[in-house]
């Protein structure tokens, strides 16, 4: 197993990519230049397990204040494999200069309770508007 972070040629792993979002019902048939776009603009990490692609992290970030991540997804059948925390790990050791947020569903707070990170939903709401069709 390997962690791919920012910088890296994603070229081999675009397809495993959009294969993580599918398997996982987020979104369908991701194009590779939507792909690149998206993860050019992110703080980024990949599980990459016998050549494939099987987990993602997406985060956004000054790397001074706050980090937040935006997208922690293991591909359907790699789950339960400690995918998932590599990539939390990585992205805590690399950014525990700064706060770290994490929007996800409230089914996972016993995930991310392990990482030492704190339900604040008592205290924070999300506001959000779809996008523009
Ligand atoms: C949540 C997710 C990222 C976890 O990744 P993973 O690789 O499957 O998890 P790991 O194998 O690293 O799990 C480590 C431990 O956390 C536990 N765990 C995994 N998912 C959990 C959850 N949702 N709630 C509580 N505990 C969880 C595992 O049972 C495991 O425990 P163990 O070490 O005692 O066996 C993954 O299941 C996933 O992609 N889910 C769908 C997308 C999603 O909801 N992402 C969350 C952010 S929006």
């Amino acid at each position: 197993m390997e962690i791919i972070r920012n910088g890296a040629d994603l070229s081999a792993y675009l397809r495993n990519i959009n294969d993580i979002y599918e398997s996982n019902g987020w979104g369908r048939g991701y194009s590779d230049e939507k792909i690149r776009k998206m993860f050019s603009a992110s703080i980024y990490r990949l599980a990459v397990a016998d050549g494939a692609a099987v987990g993602l992290l997406r985060a956004y970030g000054d790397n001074v204040v706050e980090t937040h991540v935006t997208e922690l997804a293991v591909h359907k059948n790699h789950q339960g494999k400690g995918y998932g925390s590599l990539l939390m790990k990585d992205l805590l050791d690399a950014f525990s200069h700064t706060a770290v947020y994490v929007m996800a569903f409230s089914e996972n707070r016993g995930f991310f309770e392990r990482f030492n990170l704190k339900d604040r939903s008592s205290k924070f709401t999300v506001y959000a508007v779809a996008a523009r069709q």
